[in-house]
């Protein structure tokens, strides 16, 4: 007995060793932590439970018999984090460069299996050199055994990629179908090939970096929400957002207790819109203004910047936000912007999230690329992913509302629980100089005419109150008092029940 416990110990001291301390000094000089260390401060201390520390490799192929370590580059298990339970896995670049085998992969699907089975969110730290080479097939089919997984979880329960180190080939394939990808700046990168084959095919100079790091994906190509400066702070901010997760989608949001009254009142919004209905204003102003402390966690700040999406909660309970940014491109939807939201409404839906969403939308962005990119398409993906979604969603149009755009964000018409207008909104077909050059245009030639016309019909539309006449929009309230219409709506709606009508799936546009 005193043999087989001095041998375990002996065999989790060289797990916990993981590829040796030459390869963990290295992962050091990189400005990285090793897969446990990462483990230690993303969990509540003391809370990880780690399983399969002894599996190994079953290759025999170019010399890999010889080499085998114990865990074979992954570690995984279950914790906790602010005493909720989490599954994941931490992938040890320590240890044949965190590559994936196939007993690599079963490990990754072991935690996937039951974090579906409990209902508990699934957390990747990916640092990997991707398929382990000696392996072959086995390692793609063990990718593929992942890919299914992450598709079968798909808003079953929440699944967050953090990308820590490299993630390339069809490593990139398992983040790209979670909820959410967060990147470690400098030390990671994602690409489907390097930059060697991409000089290679396109003859196109890049370096790794350029071509998928940090700030790339999440500035350019949108493939990642945020980027933190270091593994710490990565850890650290993970831990806050996932207090804002419910645990799966049989769960409501969780709850946290605030101090902050439901009825605060900010009279400063009383100002936030400026008389001049050109003039841009800080969106993110008011979304910091309405939450609960003015804790608003925001997602993807550097792509897409039109449009304005996170988290935030309410009374204590967790609300998803999407707005329109005047700030950038005068909050006009277009590709990106309609993309970034359609997917975040889509997982506040999946996971029981209410929606509130700020609306100050001057149209969708004209022009040649927005329509050869397929804007159309796009576009739609916003308006379908709202007008599915069943939680409660409520909309507060601040000023602009125009034409089509009016009716995609979150409008009545798509089955908006509460539909609030501030007294500066103006829901219209399209902006009074516009219109008028269409309807009136035998007058271009008199400006006079044209002017009266103009103030016609701005006085017409550029109100709440035609809407309002039809019962399109539920009330025009006072900015001052926006939290506390918004805290009393959702107690309201918290009891909503709505289902879609049965199908298989429906088919978003793509
Ligand atoms: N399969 C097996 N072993 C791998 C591996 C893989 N896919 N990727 C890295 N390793 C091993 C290396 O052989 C090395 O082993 P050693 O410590 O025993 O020498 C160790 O992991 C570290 O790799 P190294 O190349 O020294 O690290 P690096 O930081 O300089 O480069 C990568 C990292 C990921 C850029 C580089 O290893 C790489 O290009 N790997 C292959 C990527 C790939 O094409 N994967 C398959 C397609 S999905």
């Amino acid at each position: 007995m005193q043999d087989i416990i001095r041998q375990l110990d002996a065999k989790r001291v060289q797990a916990r060793l993981g590829g040796g301390q030459r390869r963990i000094d290295a992962q050091h000089a990189r400005g990285k932590l090793t897969a446990r260390e990462r483990i230690d401060l993303l969990l509540d201390p003391g809370s990880f439970e780690e399983w399969d520390m002894f599996v190994e490799h079953r290759c025999h192929d170019f010399g890999m018999d010889e080499t085998r370590v114990p865990g074979d580059g992954v570690v995984i298990g279950q914790g906790t984090i602010n005493g909720r339970l989490v599954f994941l896995f931490s992938q040890d670049f320590t240890v044949f460069g965190g590559s994936l085998s196939m007993a690599h992969a079963e490990k990754i699907c072991k935690i996937m299996d039951k974090a579906m089975k409990v209902g508990a969110p699934v957390i990747g730290l990916n640092d990997s050199g991707g398929a382990r080479i000696q392996e072959g097939v086995d390692s793609l089919a063990g990718y593929a055994e992942v890919f299914q997984r992450n598709v079968l979880s798909s808003g079953v329960v929440p699944q967050i990629s953090m990308i820590m180190g490299p993630c390339a080939g069809g490593a990139v394939y398992s983040p790209a179908m979670t909820d959410f990808i967060f990147m470690v700046e400098d030390s990671s990168n994602m690409f489907v090939t390097g930059p060697e084959v991409v000089k290679t095919v396109t003859h196109e100079e890049v370096t790794a970096e350029e071509l998928g790091g940090a700030m790339t994906h999440t500035g350019t190509s949108g493939v990642a929400d945020l980027s933190f400066a270091n593994d710490v702070e990565a850890l650290l901010s993970l831990r806050r957002f996932m207090d804002f997760l419910p645990s799966s989608n049989r769960e409501d949001p969780p709850f946290k207790p605030t101090e902050d009254p439901f009825n605060r009142m900010e009279m400063s919004l009383d100002t936030l819109i400026p008389d001049n209905p050109n003039k841009p204003y800080d969106m993110r102003e008011l979304l910091e203004k309405v939450v609960d402390e003015h804790d608003f966690f925001e997602i993807a700040p550097r792509y897409a910047q039109n449009m304005i999406i996170g988290f935030g909660r309410m009374e204590g309970r967790t609300v998803g936000f999407v707005a329109n940014q005047p700030m950038v491109l005068a909050g006009c939807l277009d590709i990106d912007s309609a993309r970034k939201g359609a997917r975040f409404v889509r997982f506040c839906d999946a996971f029981n999230i209410p929606i509130v969403t700020f609306v100050d939308v001057p149209g969708f962005m004209p022009g040649v690329s927005q329509e050869y990119g397929g804007i159309i398409k796009h576009g739609a993906k916003l308006l379908y992913a709202y007008a599915e979604a069943t939680v409660p969603k409520i909309t507060v149009i601040t000023r602009k509302a125009y034409g089509g755009a009016y009716v995609v964000m979150a409008s009545k018409h798509l089955r908006g629980d509460l539909n609030y207008a501030w007294p500066s909104a103006e829901i219209a077909v399209m902006g009074p100089k516009g219109a008028v050059e269409i309807i009136f245009r035998k007058d271009l030639d008199d400006p006079e005419k044209i002017a009266q016309r103009t103030e016609e019909y701005r006085s017409h539309f550029a109100n709440p109150f035609v809407a309002g006449a039809r019962g399109f929009i539920d009330d025009v309230i006072m900015p001052h008092g926006t939290r506390k219409r918004l805290c009393k709506s959702l107690a309201m709606l918290r009891g909503k029940k709505l289902e879609n009508p049965w199908r298989k799936h429906g088919n978003i546009p793509l």
